[in-house]
């Protein structure tokens, strides 16, 4: 099972386990980080589940869609490395990802 670490809004760090099949969204939010609200559920509409990439994953990432740019480019808080994370299919390749939750816009 691939592993998240995932840094909130406090600055603590915790590693959790991703089921398979899962968002980096769905991961971070079923292990009980009520602070990433995606509060439309995944498609791409809302912004609510932003985080910010640990940049030496960038290249393994998926291509960013024109909506998750559009999305992203309404929050205070975007940096080089923002991503919306329901955008983001959890893989195997993946395994170790580093990701901040960031602030509330
Ligand atoms: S959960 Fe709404 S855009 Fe990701």
């Amino acid at each position: 099972m691939p592993k998240l670490i995932v840094t909130n809004r406090a600055g603590e760090e915790t590693t959790v386990d991703a089921g398979e099949g899962l968002t980096v969204m769905e991961a971070i939010r079923d292990n009980g980080f009520d602070e990433l609200l995606a509060l439309c559920g995944g498609c791409c509409s809302c912004a609510t589940c932003h985080i910010q990439v640990d940049p030496a994953f960038a290249d393994k990432l998926p291509a960013m869609s024109e909506d998750e740019d559009d999305l992203l480019e309404s929050s205070d808080y975007r940096t080089e490395t923002s991503r919306l994370s329901c955008q983001i299919p959890f893989t195997d390749d993946l395994d170790g990802l580093k990701v901040t939750i960031a602030p509330e816009d």
